[in-house]
């Protein structure tokens, strides 16, 4: 089967350009408002078999969720399997590339949100998706990337800060499995003068290719075991959970893989930060954020939660009509 050229897939962070954020947080700005004044949102889109799916091989509740909350708001028929590794025929042994062209002939003008747990998964079904013409959305790819959370991350920082340039961000937690970690380190590369300080164990440290990446594109950045001294100077504190369902069970046993020694964020923590600066987590969290600070003026990853929302409805109603184009 002929290619079709250029349909709109989101895989990486990496693929976006400022000029591309910029209109998507202006689309984001709309939904947020429409939906807070509970108006009618007028959004021309494609006609005939345009539901969303969301095709989930890993659990989740925000991307899921947010995304079929995205696409019923915006009209559109929704299309769910969201433990595909057990309900859907993978069981079978059916592969990613028949499962979306199978998927595409229910939402040929759709769009298909996929997670799975192995990396270059995305890229396959990608492939396939260009084949028929159907976009794909990476919602997570194992230890890979997690774009649309690093644009509601980003599109948050803007919200909340006034800006996405000339910050110190503090990104800590598990960085050699959390994906989310990842696509907003690329996404931060896009901005001038941000430094970024990285707070982990060693065996926790964020991949050589993001390092790599942020030394390409001129962004500073540091790594750190102490917690304490990167929180005086952050202006946004990403924090991140221990991806338990990542590491192996002899990692997991190490006394020293425990974020709960030295890496919970509490009242003490909070009060190292500055008044005006953020705490974000992609979320869920276990113990590394403690619910002691859910109230202080820094914690704002609810915010984040919701920022979800209105981001991807701005992307899906932006990946629908560029398809048209
Ligand atoms: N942030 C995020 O990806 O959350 P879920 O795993 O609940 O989708």
């Amino acid at each position: 089967m002929a290619e079709i050229e250029q349909v709109p897939h989101i895989l990486s962070a990496k693929q976006f350009d400022t000029d591309q954020l910029g209109d998507l947080f202006e689309r984001t700005d709309f939904m947020a408002d429409k939906m807070r004044n509970s108006e009618p949102i007028d959004c021309p889109r494609r006609l005939g078999r345009n539901a969303v799916a969301t095709v989930f091989y890993e659990p989740s509740t925000r991307t899921r969720l947010s995304f079929e909350a995205a696409a019923q708001y915006l009209g559109l028929p929704i299309l769910s399997t969201e433990n595909a590794g057990e309900f859907s025929s993978a069981v079978k042994g059916e592969s990613v590339e028949d499962t979306v062209h199978t998927i595409g002939r229910y939402a040929a003008n759709g769009a298909i949100v996929m997670r799975h747990k192995e990396e270059g998964a995305l890229e396959h079904a990608a492939a396939a998706g260009s084949e028929i013409g159907v976009p794909i959305i990476n919602a997570g790819d194992g230890e890979g990337e997690h774009p649309t959370q690093g644009q509601l991350d980003l599109y948050t920082i803007k919200k909340e800060l006034g800006t996405t340039e000339g910050l110190n961000v503090v990104i800590g937690g598990d960085l050699v499995k959390g994906r989310t970690a990842r696509s907003l380190a690329i996404l931060l590369s896009l901005y001038k003068d941000n430094h970024v300080t990285f707070v982990s164990l060693p065996e926790l440290r964020i991949g050589d290719d993001i390092k790599h990446h942020l030394a390409e594109t001129g962004t500073s950045y540091e790594e750190t075991e102490d917690m304490y001294t990167a929180l005086k100077d952050a202006d946004v504190v990403y924090w991140t959970r221990l991806q338990l369902e990542r590491h192996d069970d002899e990692e997991k046993g190490k006394e020293g893989i425990c974020l709960e020694r030295n890496y919970v964020i509490d009242q003490a923590a909070i009060q190292t930060m500055e008044d005006d600066a953020i705490l974000l987590h992609p979320l869920p969290r276990n113990n590394e954020i403690s619910r002691s600070v859910d109230h202080t003026r820094q914690a704002k990853y609810f915010n984040q939660v919701e920022n979800g929302l209105y981001v991807r409805m701005a992307l899906l109603d932006k990946l629908l009509r560029a398809a048209d184009e």
